[in-house]
Parts: structure tokens; C-alpha cells; sequence
């Protein structure tokens, strides 16, 4: 783990205007930068950076927050992923804190397994470009399949010569230990020493996601030879088969950009499909998709598209793979190629315009294809139209939402000619067929925070939503500020009455919403409000003013993109401006009590409204008449509530 002070000490020197400008061409504006969008294509800049406040806001998207915020978005890293990537940036030394032994040592021999592959990738690119048997055979190699030298570099590739032992002997004299030259597989031991697995064959290297090499494929040159085509790095710490896929390194920029991900076959189908402009495109290395890839991939999307190759033969059982695509959420469509293609020879037949209209016009929805696939092996044969909705209903049973899963047993019904009814029916058997054991969650598997997923335009009118954002904004922006608030206080008069007494308090405005809140035992409902609720409130209580920053450097993002979201995206609605408008002090103590009044009370009275709408709800199910009296005494306490603040309210206003 990076300690906490590394963690200061990045925060504290990173300057989110210079790591933006790395990957964003900025201009100044006003006290700002502005910029295109990276996370859209569009004409007039709406990124905006503020170097006074270390945030960012892309209008576009919506997305926005401190500078680890940006590296997570930009280029996916994780949270220490970013911390580490600044801290390179900037050369500061990254401080871990203690481990055990045991701990020091796996992850010593892990690291030492990632320094073996990235010796080995570079001198197979070496000996590709500078070896004369790797020029002759390797470099003429790629050339002849149609890569160019800029996409063979782009992509790493390399070649590992034929003699035996030309890898092992020259990584010995580099000073690296035998034991990982093993263990990654780049070396065969055995009793007449040791042997370099990919000798004689073409190279590419496999990286991860964050872009370290794993693992390598060799692909042997003679169509002759009797060992296999394509040779693969074994399991090992740092090369999980199933884990891995093939140019998602390289293409999940485009992926996240395009949000969807093109899934092939082959290491070279990968490549020909980015050397002519399709650069969201990863492959599986020949086998069926496993759940780790596919949660991979849905980190940057949930549309796929996979292709496969022309040949018929291996289809149907290629289709039946795609269901675990399904399984996971995600919106399948499948491509196909004329006969004898594959996206490796269509792609270098064709011009990118040609490649991008053919993707767009072949794909056809999963559920849609398989159907009319299956359907047509039938013949009319019932028996085997029998099975055939049988094993479309299957698929449909392997979609999470069931919303999804309606509309496509409609669809299904039509292209079938079978009876909704009867799908549906199918559908549930199918369901009560497969029922697992609970699953344990994922936390991934989770819906998203509703922040995150709806548009800004569905926000705005959410009046639920608005309110706690406003109150949350008021705390940024006015929490340690005087204001006065009108109370209504009761005293007794002359003669001994209780009377109501309308008075005006000076308080701080963080402890006026904090009280009010309190008072009524009102909490806000969206999570991430609640919890940056807490935060602005301890912060204020603790320490007496506003440390926004160490709120917005915390691992999750959520809340600095909050803060940062109100911070750029309200300055043109807010009352700041005090001294260019000429408002004195007191008048501003007066504005923001009334703003912040107005909010809360708005608030509190829409919670009750909310409340007695779900109470007579209730009412209405409930038979019994006591009950009912019950709950209408409640509703008319709620209703008189309401009232009360109505009055309130018309009184600030
Ligand atoms: N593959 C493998 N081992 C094999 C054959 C194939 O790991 N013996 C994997 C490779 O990742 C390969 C993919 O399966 O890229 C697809 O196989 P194939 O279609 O045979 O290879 P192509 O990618 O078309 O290779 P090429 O065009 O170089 O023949
Ligand atoms: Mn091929």
C-alpha cells in the first residue's frame, strides 16, 4: 500500500492543469483552460480546467473532479495506478507501507516476473528490427501480411531466432535469474538445458490493462512445420489465460470513446483492424470468452459486437458461447464475414470507410441472428423447430433485466410463429431450470449510483435531487459564512401568555442547516449526498473551516466529482458576486439566510409530501377501518406539518 504522506505529497504537488495538458491541448480563459472534450467528439471546446481550484468539468459528459479523477476516466487506471503515474510525473518517491515478509517476497517475485517479460519484449523487438535472421524472416514477415512498420512498433511486436538457447543465454548475461526466466515460460528447462520456448517465431506481446507485459503468443512462420501455429505464454503470477485479452491495452481508449468493443479471434485480426482505423477491437486469442474478459470490457462499455470468422462450420457452436456474454448485462450483436473472410483479410482488403459501413450495416442483434440462423436449419421440420425454441428461449433466459427479456420473447414470438404465452411459459421453466445458488455479490455487478448514470437533464427536474444538491451547495459554498434567519421563537408576554415571537438570529450557515435538519430527524436520501452531507458537516465541526481538498482526495471519486460538478457548473447561478453587485454585508447575511431557508424548507416539505402520499397508498391496500383511522391521523399530523412549513416558507419568500 502507498502511505498516506505519499499520497499528501502527490495531491500537494500534482498540478491538474499540467497532467490535463499532457492528454487535452488546453487555452486559457478567463481564470480557466478550456479544451475539447476527450471524452466526446465535439467542435467548441466545453472541457474546462480550473488551476485556482485543481478541478475539471467536461460539459459534454458530464464527467468531471481532481486530477486522479481524470487519470481514472482518461486512461482507466485504478486509484494507486493514478497515485504511482503522478508520482513518476512528478519524481516523487513512492513510500509503501510496511509488508511481511511473506508479502515483501510474492510481490518481489511477481514484479521480478513482470521484469523478465519486459526484457524479453524488448530484445524480440530488437532482434526483429536490428537481428539480420529477424529482418530476413520476421520483419519480411509482417510486411508481407500488410502491417506497417509504425503499427509493428505500435503494437510491440518482435521476433525470437531460431539457435536454441539465443533468448535464455542472452538474458542470463543480462543478470536475470534463471527462476523467472522458468517461470514465465520464456525458457523450457529440462536435461539438456535450457530452451527457448518461441525460438524461430514471430512475437506478440500480451499487456494488461494498465500496459505491462504478461505473457507473449509466437506464431510459427513454415506452414509446414509440425508443432502448433500458435505457441502461448503458460499460467503463471502474472499471465492468467482467462484473464487476458489481446489489445485491450491499446484499444480501450476507443472503446471507452466508442463505448463498444469489437471482439475477434485472432492476435493479427486485432492488429489489421487498427492499422485501418477500427482501433476499439480485442481478441480472446481463439477461445470462448470467459467472465473475467467480459468483465474487463464492461469496465469501458456494455455493447459488443463480435465477429466471426466466414466459415459456417464452427458458428453454432460459437453461438452458444455468446450467452455468457449475455449472462453478464451486456448488449450482444454479432457481425459475420463473407465466406473465407476474416476480419484480418477483410480489413486489409478494404478502405476504412468500407470496414466501418460493413460493421455498421452486418451487425445484427444476438437474439435476432441466432434466431434466423437456427430457424434455418429447421425445414419445417417440427421437432427440430421444437428444439430451436427451446434454445433461443435459453439465451433469453440468460439476460439479466427482464424488461429485455419481454421484449425480446415478443420479438422472438413473431419471427418464431409461436405463441407469446407459450414463450413466456418456456421462458419461466427455463428460469426455474437454472435457479443458482444466490449469488454472492460483486460489488461490480451493482447498479451504478444513480449520479453517475442519469443525464443532467434528468437531474434538474428530479426536485428530490435538486434540493439535496442545493443544500449541499450551499455548504460548499456558504457553510462558515453569517447569515440571519427569521425563528420563530416562543416567550410569554406582559401578562403571562405564551406568544409567538418572529425573530431575527445571526448564526453560522452550516450550523442553521445542520440544527434544522437535526430538529426534524431529516436525512438525505441519494447515498453519495448523505455521505458528503457527513463529511462538510464534520469538516466544519472539526476543524473549523472547509477542507474541500481532503474530501475530493479520497480513493472513491463519487464525491469529488460532486464537489467539483457544483464548484464549475453553479458559478453562473450563485450569488457570489457580491462586491461587483455592490451588496453590503448585512444585506448578504439576509440574501443567503433566505436562500438557505427557502431550500430547507422546501426540502422538508417535500419529504412530507412524499410521506403522505405513500401513507394514504397504504391506506388504500389496508381493509381493516381501525387501521385506517390510525393512518389517517397520521396523514392529517403530516398534512397540518405541512402546513406549518407552507406558512414558514411564504413568510421567507
Ligand atoms: N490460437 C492459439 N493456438 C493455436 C491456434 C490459434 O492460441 N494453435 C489463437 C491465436 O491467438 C490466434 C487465434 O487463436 O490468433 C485465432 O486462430 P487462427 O484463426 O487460426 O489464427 P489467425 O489469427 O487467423 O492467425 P493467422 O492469420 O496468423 O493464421
Ligand atoms: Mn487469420
Amino acid at each position: 500500500m502507498i502511505t498516506r504522506s505519499t499520497i499528501d505529497q502527490v495531491y500537494e504537488t500534482a498540478r491538474v492543469e499540467e497532467v490535463i495538458g499532457d492528454f487535452v491541448t488546453l487555452k486559457k480563459s478567463g481564470s480557466n483552460f478550456k479544451g475539447l472534450s476527450p471524452f466526446s467528439q465535439e467542435r467548441t471546446p466545453s472541457f474546462m480546467v480550473s488551476p485556482v481550484k485543481q478541478i475539471w468539468k467536461d460539459f459534454s459528459s458530464g464527467k468531471g473532479g481532481n486530477v486522479v479523477a481524470f487519470l481514472m476516466e482518461h486512461e482507466h487506471f485504478s486509484y494507486p495506478e493514478a497515485i504511482r503515474f503522478l508520482a513518476k510525473r512528478y519524481n516523487i518517491e513512492i513510500e509503501e507501507t510496511e509488508q511481511t515478509d511473506e508479502e515483501k517476497e510474492k510481490a518481489n517475485a511477481k514484479e521480478s516476473l513482470y521484469l523478465v517479460n519486459q526484457f524479453a519484449q524488448e530484445s524480440f523487438e530488437k532482434d526483429l528490427w536490428e537481428l539480420s535472421e529477424g529482418m530476413a524472416i520476421g520483419l519480411s514477415y509482417f510486411k508481407e501480411r500488410g502491417f506497417t512498420d509504425e503499427i509493428i512498433r505500435f503494437f510491440g511486436l518482435g521476433y525470437a531466432a531460431e539457435q536454441k538457447d539465443f533468448f535464455y543465454s542472452k538474458a542470463l548475461k543480462a543478470g536475470y535469474s534463471e527462476e523467472y526466466l522458468v517461470a514465465t515460460g520464456l525458457v523450457i528447462k529440462s536435461d539438456y538445458g535450457g530452451v527457448d520456448r518461441f525460438r524461430g517465431r514471430v512475437i506478440f506481446p500480451i499487456r494488461s490493462m494498465g500496459g505491462r507485459v504478461q505473457g507473449f503468443g509466437g506464431r510459427i512462420l513454415s506452414a509446414t512445420a509440425k508443432t502448433a501455429k500458435y505457441l502461448n505464454s503458460p499460467e503463471s503470477e502474472v499471465y492468467h489465460k482467462s484473464q487476458v485479452l489481446y489489445g485491450l491495452y491499446e484499444a480501450k481508449k476507443a472503446i471507452a470513446k466508442e463505448d463498444l468493443c469489437y471482439l475477434v479471434e485472432g492476435y493479427t485480426d486485432v492488429i489489421q483492424m487498427y492499422q485501418n482505423g477500427i482501433e476499439n477491437v480485442v481478441s480472446s486469442s481463439g477461445t470462448a470468452l470467459t467472465p473475467e474478459q467480459i468483465r474487463l470490457i464492461r469496465r469501458l462499455t456494455s455493447n459488443i459486437v463480435v465477429l466471426f470468422d466466414g466459415d459456417a462450420a464452427g458458428l453454432r457452436a460459437a453461438l452458444r458461447g455468446v450467452d455468457l456474454i449475455l449472462e453478464q448485462g451486456m448488449n450482444v450483436r454479432i457481425c459475420t464475414f463473407p465466406d473465407g473472410e476474416d476480419p484480418d483479410s477483410f480489413a486489409k482488403a478494404n478502405s476504412e470507410e468500407e470496414i466501418k459501413a460493413y460493421l455498421q450495416t452486418e451487425s445484427k442483434d444476438f437474439i435476432e441472428f441466432k434466431t434466423a440462423v437456427l430457424l434455418k436449419d429447421t425445414n419445417n421440420d417440427p421437432v427440430k423447430k421444437a428444439a430451436t425454441v427451446r434454445e433461443i428461449v435459453q439465451s433469453i433466459s440468460k439476460i439479466p433485466d427482464p424488461i429485455k427479456q419481454e421484449i425480446y420473447i415478443k420479438q422472438c414470438a413473431a419471427s418464431l410463429d409461436v405463441s407469446e404465452p407459450v414463450l413466456f411459459n418456456a421462458l419461466a421453466q427455463e428460469q426455474t431450470k437454472t435457479q443458482k445458488p444466490v449469488r454472492k455479490i460483486n460489488p461490480s455487478d451493482l447498479p451504478q449510483p444513480v449520479i453517475q448514470k442519469t443525464p443532467q437533464s434528468e437531474q434538474a427536474v428530479n426536485p428530490l435531487f435538486f434540493l439535496e444538491r442545493q443544500i449541499i451547495s450551499i455548504l460548499i459554498q456558504y457553510g462558515n459564512q453569517e447569515a440571519t434567519f427569521d425563528e420563530l421563537i416562543m416567550s410569554t408576554d406582559e401578562d403571562g401568555n405564551l406568544v409567538e415571537e418572529s425573530k431575527t438570529v445571526l448564526s453560522k450557515v452550516y450550523e442553521k442547516v445542520f440544527l434544522d435538519l437535526q430538529q426534524d430527524e431529516v436525512e438525505l436520501i441519494q447515498p453519495e449526498f448523505q455521505e458528503l452531507y457527513a463529511q462538510l458537516i464534520e469538516s466544519y465541526q472539526l476543524e473549523g473551516v472547509l477542507k474541500l481538498e481532503k474530501i475530493m482526495q479520497q480513493e472513491n471519486p463519487t464525491l469529488g466529482k460532486i464537489i467539483s460538478d457544483i464548484l464549475l457548473a453553479d458559478e453562473v447561478h450563485q450569488l457570489h458576486d457580491w462586491e461587483k453587485k455592490n451588496i453590503f454585508v448585512k444585506q448578504r447575511q439576509s440574501v443567503v439566510g433566505q436562500l438557505v431557508s427557502e431550500t430547507i424548507l422546501t426540502f422538508r416539505r417535500y419529504l412530507i409530501d412524499q410521506k403522505i402520499q405513500s401513507l394514504l397508498v397504504e391506506v388504500k391496500e389496508k381493509k381493516s377501518t381501525e387501521l385506517e383511522t390510525e393512518f389517517l391521523e397520521e396523514v392529517m399530523q403530516y398534512q397540518s406539518l405541512k402546513k406549518l412549513l407552507s406558512q414558514k416558507l411564504n413568510r421567507v419568500l
